[in-house]
């Protein structure tokens, strides 16, 4: 029995370039009796229940007994979900290799010399993170190239469905590790990183049955790529709210990311006058604090957060002496992350004068905003309304690996609704019918890519 799109757009709900919650519709709506509605056609190319059968054994790796998936970016399990990949991509026919970075492709050769059309995205995911982040667009990937395979179409591009080592970057701070490597905005300098077990970043690599000291030649060469694709879930509420199937991603945003350690006095909690004190982790609240207000200085959508610290020596009678603490700022404008930056390193001088105390920070991951294509854009829309689906543009509070390949060829980002927002914890979910939506708009926007590329 065939699969058909649900969530369809019933007219007259919305209307072309309609506002809706701050999201400008863009596609027209089934029932009008337009040209394009003559060309609306539901049905899947897509194999929903295998699709969905993959991504439910795909979660069993890296599960957690307390709830949730583990499956840190350069650790076992990532590399089990790897695995995992591969045997699906050997099974879809593609040609696997890996490169020194630990990134995994699977190449479909197409009928013209031509670069490849790129498109995944990662399997590790946040400690105790959701089973949709990041796998949806990966396995989403491979069944794109399946159901090409089925309705045996041949593209003029290769097709390669890549998925990218440590995307979260929780395992030594460096988001969107694999896509940096071969986007060339990161390179050896980061091999020597250290984990809290002592393991460094090449360490990882070789488990990973990679030479580290080749890390440079995983960079993708300039020219190679005619654009990169990558579908995601929206992990916000955006699209669930307004009841629209499609997002169409504007623009993804920077990171800047540092790690500080606030250094006080350790002393006796039940005798140190409070004016003798010089509490670090008096020191670290405060400046998480500073962070806050720095962000909210100004108006617009920038972020800013301190995700957890790490006092010493860590007892409730004893004042921590040392405080270890990360804080990343993100936002569309490179510029205001900087005065974001500005204003609260201004702060955390004052706070140290005042509390005696003092803070060093060292960034350890930074990653320029990226602008999606509008042709991209364009043909995401295009390839949406022949399925009668409506899509919004909105741009990505969250990194993502297409960022970084931006620098490299045209991308473009597809995101499917992420229920009540939740991301990043075990209670990310998307529905069944929005992930078959979200793979079959792939599906779509990857033959419209191949046929509209390059031709003249
Ligand atoms: C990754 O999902 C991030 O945005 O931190
Ligand atoms: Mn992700
Ligand atoms: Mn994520």
């Amino acid at each position: 029995m065939p699969y058909f799109l649900g969530t369809r757009l019933a007219a007259p709900t919305y209307a072309r370039g309609q506002m809706v919650a701050g999201l400008t519709l863009l596609c027209l709506f089934a029932g009008s009796s337009s040209g394009a509605e003559r060309q609306v056609s539901t049905a899947l190319h897509i194999d929903a229940g295998r699709l969905q059968s993959n991504l439910e054994h795909l979660a069993e790796i890296g599960r957690d007994p307390g709830g949730g998936i583990t499956r840190l970016g350069l650790s076992q399990a990532e590399l089990d979900a790897h695995t995992y990949a591969m045997s699906l991509m050997k099974d879809a026919g593609l040609t696997v290799r890996t490169d020194a970075a630990g990134n995994v492709f699977g190449r479909r050769e197409g009928s013209k010399q031509l670069p490849a059309l790129l498109f995944g995205s990662h399997l590790d995911t946040v400690p105790h993170g959701g089973a949709y982040d990041g796998s949806l667009g990966a396995i989403g990937a491979i069944e794109v190239i399946r159901a090409l395979n089925a309705a045996r179409v041949t593209t003029r591009h290769p097709l390669e469905v890549v998925v990218w080592t440590n995307e979260e970057g929780p395992h030594f701070g460096i988001s969107a590790f694999g896509s940096s490597v071969a986007a060339g905005t990161i390179g050896h300098e980061v091999l020597n990183r250290k984990d809290e077990q002592g393991d460094t970043v090449a360490d990882w690599l070789r488990r990973y049955g990679q030479d580290p000291g080749k890390l440079a030649s995983a960079r993708i060469a300039p020219g190679s790529l005619s654009a990169i694709v990558e579908l995601h879930i929206e992990q916000g509420p955006n699209l669930e709210e307004t009841k629209v199937p499609i997002g169409v991603v504007l623009g993804i945003v920077g990171l800047r990311r540092w790690m500080c350690v606030a250094t006080g006095t350790t002393n006796h909690a039940g005798t140190t006058p409070m004016k003798r004190r010089h509490d670090a982790l008096a020191t670290a609240a405060r400046e998480l604090l500073a962070v806050r207000d720095s962000v909210r200085a100004e108006d617009g959508q920038q972020v800013g957060t301190v995700g957890y610290m790490r006092a010493e020596p860590g007892a409730p009678n004893v004042i921590a002496g040392r405080v270890e603490f990360p804080y990343e700022l993100r936002d569309l404008d490179a510029a205001k992350i900087e005065h974001m930056q500005a204003r609260a390193l201004q702060r955390f001088a004052d706070i140290d004068r005042e509390e005696g105390t003092t803070t060093v920070c060292t960034e350890v991951n930074h990653i320029e905003p990226a602008l999606s294509d509008p042709g991209i854009m364009a043909l995401i829309r295009q390839a949406a309304l022949s399925a009668g689906l409506a899509t919004a543009d909105l741009p990505s509070g969250a990194v993502h690996d297409a960022g970084e390949i931006s620098r490299l060829a045209p991308m473009g980002m597809i995101f499917v609704p992420s229920h009540d927002g939740i991301s990043h914890a075990p209670g990310e979910f998307t529905q069944p019918n929005d992930i078959a939506n979200g793979v079959e708009i792939l599906y779509r926007t990857i033959l419209l890519l191949d046929k509209k590329l390059g031709a003249k």
